[in-house]
């Protein structure tokens, strides 16, 4: 089956009907879908990432929030409103770092306090926050194809571009940002050759984004992470693009654990180095990286991966999810609306007030 028919995040019926993810965590073996019948399972699904990626992550909280409320539709309007903060509060704690999570439960926070004041019956406003998560889906689809086409105007054919993690389809409404670039690329015409770094401790690269590449035939190696600043050295890559979990005011972009790493070889060997995001990976509430929360995992992650032991027992383990790209370290961020560059305050505020 093509990626492009794969919908990782799907919503079957009305208000009371069901939320169905595909469990990223037996990709690529199985593709399979969990049925998500009670907001417990939707926070489990995003806590252990079998639903995983900034994007991904929002739209599903606010699926979440439509299947938390199910059990409070008979109610009053007194338990109907205390169970909405209950079912937002609890999704709020699934995961620290990818600010979509928040940016998706504001709006659906925003949309229910709209409709309360407009005097709208319990039926009704659940209905309506059903609709305002199929919005949030759909639009992260339009956002996922601009940045596609922003990016792709970066690249040339011929070209080696590296990426990390998995920022496409799977993470996302179903196009990706870092690997829309490469679709619209490759959708033009243009040649272009993808390393995928593995992404240790969860391989999101190896077991997704090499997936995805092969799905749609683009040509694609895979190397562990620590092979990056070698295949750099040799000359084969021209750029790199990766996705990002929260952006600060300044362009600090933070993305999977090893993006800093890569910012940082990137400037040594002249390659560029662009982050692909939507407006809703911005956090401008913040100014610096300094302040985003870094996720940090169970050790097991590292000592036990994909269920076999690789370490000592009980040895020590130090397993932060996340680091931040500098922003003077970023060639530019492609968002829906264009690219910013050279990326700084004052740059980010321009392209995001002004949609353009
Ligand atoms: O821990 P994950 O797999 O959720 O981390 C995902 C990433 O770091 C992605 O690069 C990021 O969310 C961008 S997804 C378009």
């Amino acid at each position: 089956m093509a990626t492009e028919t794969v919908q990782p995040i799907r919503f079957v019926g009305q208000a009371c009907g069901q939320l169905e993810l595909l469990d990223q965590t037996l990709l690529p073996q199985q593709l399979t879908y969990i049925t998500c019948a009670d907001v417990e399972t939707v926070w489990e699904a995003i806590k252990m990432l079998r639903v995983r990626g900034a994007p991904a992550i929002g739209i599903s909280a606010a699926y979440g929030v439509v299947v938390g409320l199910q059990t409070a539709t008979g109610k009053s309007d007194e338990e109907f409103w205390a169970r909405f903060d209950e079912v937002t509060d609890y999704l709020a704690e699934s995961r620290p770092t990818a600010v979509n999570l928040f940016w998706a439960l504001n709006r659906m926070k925003e949309k229910a306090l709209s409709l309360k004041a407009a005097g709208k019956s319990i039926a009704e406003v659940h209905a309506d926050l059903l609709t305002e998560a199929i919005a949030i889906h759909n639009e992260d689809r339009e956002m996922c194809h601009a940045i596609g086409k922003h990016g792709a105007n970066l690249l040339h054919s011929g070209q080696g571009v590296l990426t990390h993690c998995n920022a496409g389809g799977l993470a996302t409404s179903e196009y990706g940002t870092a690997l829309s670039v490469f679709f619209t690329a490759q959708d033009q015409g243009k040649r272009l050759h993808v390393y995928v770094d593995e992404t240790r401790p969860l391989l999101q690269g190896a077991r997704l984004t090499a997936w995805e590449l092969m799905q749609r035939q683009i040509p694609a190696t895979l190397i562990c992470d620590s092979m990056a600043a070698q295949v750099m050295k040799e000359g084969r890559v021209q750029a790199i693009v990766t996705g990002a979990d929260r952006i600060a005011a300044n362009g600090d972009s933070c993305n999977k654990i090893g993006t800093y790493a890569l910012s940082v070889l990137a400037k040594y060997h002249g390659i560029p180095f662009y982050i692909a995001a939507p407006s809703s990976t911005f956090d401008l509430s913040i100014e610096s990286g300094d302040e985003i929360p870094i996720e940090e995992r169970k050790p097991e992650e590292i000592t036990n991966g994909m269920g076999k032991r690789t370490a000592p027992e009980h040895v020590k383990v130090y397993n932060p999810a996340f680091d931040v790209a500098p922003a003077e370290l970023i060639a530019g961020i492609i968002t829906e609306h264009g690219v910013i560059s050279p990326v700084n305050k004052e740059n980010v505020a321009a392209m995001l007030s002004s949609g353009g």
